[in-house]
């Protein structure tokens, strides 16, 4: 996988952005980021109007290392500390009770914040160049599926982008995995790129996960991550037989075909193949969403993969894309 190391120049000009006030998309292991200076409530106001994001959608602040945290939060409990020690840098949020230094802007009004180490040699020579923390949110538009290439932040966000920085393809490809780590027992409020078995094996103890179908936290609506395209779930074995049936209806359809049935002709506008190695789904996952409604489908037509692992995160993501969507 391509991992691109920026030059110092294109650091050193993206932390002089992030300085004036101006956005940077960056480079993580999970997806891109929209980025501002945690600090400049005026550059995180820019950061919502950019994506079209109702203020009150909480964002993550990204951190050079887990030596910040405390700069950042308050009340770090002895299980925050262990979740990141093991799991930063990497795709792992903890949510945590904020530090006066995180102003309201950046948290939606919330008195917790989300803070994460990416694992990125761009963005953490960036977030070291820069000196501070650097508020994020996927450099998407609202409630649509996130960039994983510098090109697809380009074709989505334009000109609302001061500079982006191009660290190639996201290795991980599905969004970190968010840990309220405020409570008792912490929880998992968004399955993402560390799974749940590993956090549970550092714990030691079972965790709470979501459930799709209830907004948990600002930020998390049922229709997120969605292409142009409807999404359609069925059972794996039904993939081929629904979508010939959407296409002869005069749909133009996609086909995200499950891998047991490589072999199996599809009469449909679009087929992608999924991948058999569920770290491969993930990571192709947002591309293949783009590149159906690139080939002008205005149905997909998948399944759910099992839900373990990275699969529990894939699952999330196409659950939420196949939600209902606001009428406009
Ligand atoms: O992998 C990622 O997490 C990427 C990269 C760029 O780091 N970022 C990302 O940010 O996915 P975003 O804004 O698209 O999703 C962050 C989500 C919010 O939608 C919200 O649900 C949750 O994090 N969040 C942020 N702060 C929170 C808080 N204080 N309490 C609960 N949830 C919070
Ligand atoms: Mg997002």
């Amino acid at each position: 996988m391509a991992r691109v190391t920026a030059r110092t120049s294109d650091i050193e000009q993206a932390a002089g952005v992030l300085r004036a006030g101006g956005l940077v998309a960056l480079p993580t292991e999970t997806v891109y980021g929209l980025g501002a200076n945690a600090e400049d409530p005026a550059a995180v106001a820019r950061i919502f109007q950019v994506k079209g994001r109702p203020p009150s959608h909480p964002l993550i602040v990204h951190i050079v290392g887990a030596d910040h945290l405390d700069d950042w939060v308050e009340d770090v409990p002895a299980a925050a500390r262990l979740l990141a020690e093991r799991f930063w840098p990497g795709p792992l949020t903890l949510v945590l009770r904020r530090s006066r230094r995180v102003p309201l802007e950046a948290t939606g009004g919330l008195e917790t914040v989300a803070v994460r180490v990416p694992d990125h040699p761009v963005a953490l020579a960036l977030l070291a160049a820069f000196g501070g923390g650097v508020t994020a949110p996927s450099a998407n538009r609202f409630g649509q599926v996130s960039p994983t290439t510098a090109d697809h932040v380009r074709a989505e966000l334009g000109e609302g982008v001061d500079f982006v920085l191009d660290g190639g393809d996201c290795e991980v490809g599905v969004e970190s995995t968010i840990v309220d780590v405020t409570g008792d027992v912490p929880s998992i409020l968004r399955p993402g790129g560390v799974t749940r078995e590993d956090l549970e094996a550092v714990l030691g103890y079972p965790l709470a996960i979501p459930s799709a179908s209830r907004v948990r936290v600002p930020g998390q609506h049922p229709s997120h991550y969605a292409p142009r395209a409807r999404v359609v779930l069925v059972e794996p074995e039904k993939v081929v037989a629904e979508a010939e049936r959407a296409q002869e209806l005069g749909h133009q359809v996609g086909v995200f075909l499950p891998p047991a049935f490589t072999d199996v002709p599809v009469k449909a506008h679009a087929v992608v193949t999924i991948p058999g190695s569920v770290a491969a789904y993930a990571r192709g996952l947002y591309g293949f969403l783009r590149e159906l409604d690139q080939q002008g489908c205005d149905l997909i037509v998948a399944s759910l993969p099992v839900e373990e692992g990275l699969g529990l995160a894939i699952a999330n993501r196409l659950r939420r894309a196949a939600g209902p969507r606001p009428t406009a």
